[in-house]
């Protein structure tokens, strides 16, 4: 069984991005000519998966309300015209069926998975974070399900970090079974240095059994405060199995103030109309530098 279903969890209070998050949500900031959360959603979609979980809290609708249809915003580009406009907003509104289900307060994003239990029940599901991109020829969350299909477990997205990143990361150690896909031993969040040798950092994309509930509900407040995910996958892999997987691609944390920055240079290089304009733009700059 493939998941149908995939959890975005959007309620956190995105502290690393104030004071441009104070009103505005971070998975709302603008990356070129989309928010964030729409690559994410386009991800997903790109990968076979419509039906979209929101996990979100008060100050957050600005989210729920961009994938919603919009009557007077439509029927005004009708009116004038602007048929490219309105074929834009309308693929937007016509990406996904979205649930929201509410966090009530920010307790780790753990907890903001396991609220989403009675809308998932006893399927897979996926988990994208709301400010982590991916950028790859395959998406992602694709590879993942690929992955998944094979195993049928539990499986994390990870990426190797150079060694004073570690401590920033949920990082997995385990043995590679095939090439870029490892068995999990143990996956710890944030290790101290010299807490371990692996440099597989856990990403912001999960395919999760729903066993997982479960190990939720046995999990204590870990790093920060907070009931981490990482140690309720900890607990996963000792009473099932947890795969990592080394994507193909390249992944931004569009939730810190650098990481955004390089995703949207990245991402506007790439982009068909702006891209060329963008680029000669930028060697003028590094010319004078
Ligand atoms: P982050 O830790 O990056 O989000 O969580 P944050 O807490 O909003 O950010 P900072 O550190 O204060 O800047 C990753 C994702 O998980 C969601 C966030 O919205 C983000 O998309 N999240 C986090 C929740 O939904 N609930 C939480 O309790 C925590």
């Amino acid at each position: 069984m493939l998941p149908t279903k995939a959890v975005i969890p959007v309620a956190g209070l995105g502290t690393r991005f104030l004071p441009a998050t104070k009103v505005i949500p971070k998975e709302m900031l603008t990356i070129v000519d989309r928010p964030t959360i729409q690559y994410i959603v386009e991800e997903v979609v790109a990968s076979g998966i419509k039906e979209v979980v929101l996990v979100t809290a008060s100050g957050k609708s600005a989210i729920e309300d961009h994938f919603d249809y919009s009557f007077e915003l439509e029927t005004f580009l009708a009116q004038k015209g602007k048929l490219d406009l309105l074929n834009e907003v309308r693929h937007i509104s016509r990406l996904i069926e979205v649930v929201s289900v509410r966090q009530k307060e920010p307790l780790g994003l753990g907890h903001a998975v396991q609220v989403t239990e009675q809308v998932i029940g006893d399927q897979p599901f996926v988990v994208c974070l709301g400010d982590d991109l991916v950028e790859s020829e395959e998406p992602c969350v694709y590879q993942m399900l690929k992955v998944f299909e094979k195993y049928q477990e539990a499986v994390v997205a990870v990426q190797e970090v150079a060694e004073e990143d570690v401590r920033r990361y949920g990082i997995a150690e385990g043995k590679e079974v095939e090439p870029g896909v490892y068995q999990v031993e143990r996956i710890i969040e944030k290790p101290e240095p010299g807490m371990t040798k692996s440099r597989l950092a856990v990403i912001g994309r999960y395919i999760l059994r729903p066993e997982i509930y479960d190990c939720l509900k046995r999990t204590l407040p870990g790093i920060g405060g907070e009931i981490q995910l990482t140690d309720a996958l900890d607990t996963l892999r000792t009473e099932r199995s947890l795969y990592a997987y080394k994507f193909k691609g390249k992944r931004f944390d569009a939730g810190d103030k650098l990481g955004y920055l390089q995703a949207t240079v990245h991402l506007a290089l790439d982009h068909p109309d702006l891209g060329h304009a963008f680029k000669k733009y930028l060697k003028e700059i590094v010319a004078r530098l």
